[in-house]
C-alpha cells in the first residue's frame, strides 16, 4: 500500500439525490419534506433556454424562504458549453443566503472546469463576504469526463461528490440506446441459445468509485429513468452499491424510498459486520490473524470491509 492513507469521504448521507426543475417552484416544498438527503435544484437540462432567468429567481426564493431541514442542498448549474453557466453562479451566489450547501457542476470534462468554477465562486465568496464554503459535485457524463475522471476528482478542495449521468454519458460515447441506465437490450453474451445481459455501465462506474476513493470524494449512481420499474431499478442500485458507490439519483419522488432502502445497509447486514468485528477482536486478543466465521475465512481484511458497512451505518444514523 501506497504510504499515503486513502482520505476519507465527506461523512454525510448521500442515499438519495432528489432532482427538480427550476422552473416548477410547485415541486420545492415537496421536495423539502422528502425523505431524500440531498436535494438537486436544477437550472441545467430540466429547464428550458427561455425559463432560465425565472428559474434563477425561483431558486434563490427557495434556497432563502423554505426550510430545507438538513438536506445538503445543492445547485446545478448548467455547463461550461453554454452561456448560461456563469450568470448561475453569480446569481445564486450573490443574492441567496447561506443555506445553500453545494453547486454541481454538469459534463466536466477536465480538472480545469472545476477550477474555472472555482476562480469564480472563490471570487464572489470574497465580494460578498460569505462564510460558508460552497462545495462541489460533479458529473461525470461524457467521453472526455471518463478519460479524466481521477483529475477531476482530484480538482479541488471544494470536491465531495461525484455522479455517472447515464443519458449524456451514452451520448458522449455514441452508444447506441436511449435507456437512461439499466438492463440495454442488445448489451448480452450468449451460449446455447440463452442470453445473458452483462452491464454496459460497469467500468464506467469502477473508473468513479475507484478516482472517488483515492480523493475522498463520494461517488454515486446516476439517475435511472425509467420510474415505473422498481426492480430495474432496485437491481442497478445495488450493483452501484455493490461496486462502492454510496447513493442514487432520483428523478421522480417514487424512487427516492427505493434509494434509500438499498443504500441504507440492512440491519442483517450490521449485525453480521459486528459479529466479523468482535470474532477478529476475540482472535486476535488470541494471538491470531485469521479465524472462521460461520464456516469462511475472516482476517484483518474482513475487519476493514465489515468496519466500511458500520460506519456507512453510523453515518446515516446521524452518528
Ligand atoms: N420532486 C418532488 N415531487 C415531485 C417531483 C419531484 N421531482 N416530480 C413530481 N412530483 C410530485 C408531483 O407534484 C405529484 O405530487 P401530488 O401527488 O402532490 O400531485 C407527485 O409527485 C406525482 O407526480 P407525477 O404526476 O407522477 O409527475 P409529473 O408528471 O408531475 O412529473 C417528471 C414527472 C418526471 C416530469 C418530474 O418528476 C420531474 O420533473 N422530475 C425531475 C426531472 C429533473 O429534474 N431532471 C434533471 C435531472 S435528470
Ligand atoms: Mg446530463
Amino acid at each position: 500500500m501506497s504510504f499515503r492513507i486513502q482520505p476519507a469521504a465527506p461523512a454525510r448521507p448521500n442515499r438519495c439525490q432528489l432532482f427538480g426543475p427550476g422552473s416548477r417552484p410547485e415541486l420545492f416544498e415537496k421536495m423539502a419534506t422528502s425523505e431524500a438527503d440531498v436535494v438537486n435544484l436544477d437550472l441545467e437540462d430540466s429547464v428550458t433556454p427561455a425559463d432560465k432567468p425565472q428559474a434563477r429567481r425561483n431558486i434563490i426564493q427557495a434556497i432563502n424562504d423554505i426550510d430545507w431541514g438538513k438536506k445538503t442542498l445543492s445547485v446545478r448549474i448548467n455547463g461550461l458549453d453554454t452561456p448560461y453557466w456563469y450568470q448561475d453562479v453569480v446569481e445564486v451566489l450573490e443574492q441567496a443566503g447561506d443555506r445553500i450547501d453545494q453547486i454541481m457542476i454538469p459534463k466536466a470534462g477536465c480538472a480545469a472546469d472545476v477550477y474555472a468554477v472555482d476562480a469564480l465562486v472563490t471570487a464572489v465568496e470574497r465580494a460578498k463576504g460569505r462564510v460558508k464554503p460552497i462545495s462541489f459535485e460533479v458529473i461525470i457524463e461524457t467521453a472526455a469526463g471518463i478519460a479524466h475522471v481521477e483529475e477531476i476528482a482530484a480538482s479541488s478542495p471544494r470536491m465531495q461528490a461525484m455522479s455517472l449521468g447515464a443519458a449524456d454519458f451514452a451520448a458522449s460515447m455514441g452508444m447506441q440506446t436511449t435507456g437512461i441506465g439499466g438492463t440495454q437490450e442488445n448489451y448480452y453474451m450468449h451460449r446455447e441459445g440463452q442470453k445473458y445481459w452483462a452491464d454496459p455501465w460497469h467500468w464506467a462506474q469502477a473508473a468513479i468509485v475507484s478516482a472517488c476513493r483515492t480523493h475522498g470524494v463520494l461517488p454515486v449512481d446516476g439517475p435511472f429513468g425509467d420510474f415505473s420499474d422498481d426492480e430495474g431499478f432496485r437491481a442497478q442500485a445495488r450493483r452501484s452499491a455493490t461496486l462502492g458507490m454510496v447513493g442514487k439519483w432520483a428523478i421522480h419522488p417514487k424512487q427516492v424510498a427505493l434509494a434509500n432502502e438499498v443504500f441504507t445497509p440492512s440491519e442483517k447486514a450490521v449485525t453480521e459486520a459486528k459479529e466479523i468485528l468482535a470474532a477478529m477482536e476475540a482472535a486476535k486478543a488470541a494471538g491470531q490473524g485469521a479465524a472462521t466465521y460461520k464456516g469462511r475465512l475472516i482476517d484483518i481484511a474482513s475487519m476493514r470491509q465489515a468496519e466500511v458497512i458500520v460506519r456507512q451505518a453510523e453515518i446515516i444514523a446521524g452518528v
